[in-house]
């Protein structure tokens, strides 16, 4: 099963596999990201196209995934920089990891954060990378601090989910 992944940016013919993909993620893990399934459902797919078409500037704004044999994406994660705002060129922000709970634990989010972080850091000369992360999730968490990055902050009831405040540590990595 875990034969011949590969990775890459998503290019605008993924567009109907990224949504299944998009709305398993949104789906199982509420609390873990900032948008939830009922509001991204509630939007037309038109929309969600022109959504996803914003992410495809690689190596600027883009969404990376790893896919399996038969091409279908099993893991993503986004990446986003302001190329036209000269105070803010030097950072990027990853955002919406995830794998597919069967791939899991194989190293893929590892893979998919190195190979962004490296395209930011070569493509783009990026200096420093942040994300968020919900204090709960404490995988992620394990994983983002394993890989350089540090909390600077905590932005206390970050989310609302079924009436429960989720915190979210702000983290950064220096590259
Ligand atoms: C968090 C998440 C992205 C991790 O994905 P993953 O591909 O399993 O991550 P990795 O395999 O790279 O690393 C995860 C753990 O598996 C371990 N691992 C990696 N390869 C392994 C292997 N061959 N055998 C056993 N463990 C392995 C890693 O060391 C890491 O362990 P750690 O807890 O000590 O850090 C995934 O669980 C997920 O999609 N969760 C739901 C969405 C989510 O939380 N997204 C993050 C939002 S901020």
């Amino acid at each position: 099963m875990m034969d011949n992944l590969y990775y890459r940016p998503l290019e605008v013919e993924d567009f109907e596999t990224y949504l299944l993909l998009q709305e398993e993620a949104l789906q199982n893990s509420p609390e873990l990201f900032g948008s939830d399934y009922e509001s991204y459902q509630a939007i037309s797919k038109l929309n969600k196209e022109q959504l996803f078409e914003q992410f495809l500037d690689y190596p600027y704004n883009f969404l990376l995934a790893c896919f399996n044999s038969s091409n279908i994406p099993i893991g993503m994660i986004g990446f986003s920089s302001k190329k036209d705002k000269t105070n803010l060129r030097h950072k990027g922000e990853i955002w919406g990891l995830y794998v597919k709970p069967d791939y899991r634990t194989k190293s893929i989010a590892t893979n998919l954060i190195q190979h962004v972080v490296d395209s930011a850091k070569e493509n783009l000369g990026t200096e420093q990378i942040l994300l968020k992360v919900a204090v709960p999730n404490t995988k992620a968490y394990s994983l983002y601090l394993k890989l350089g990055f540090l909390v600077y902050g905590t932005e206390i009831r970050a989310l609302k989910v079924d009436n429960q405040y989720v915190d979210e540590y702000l983290m950064i990595k220096l590259l």
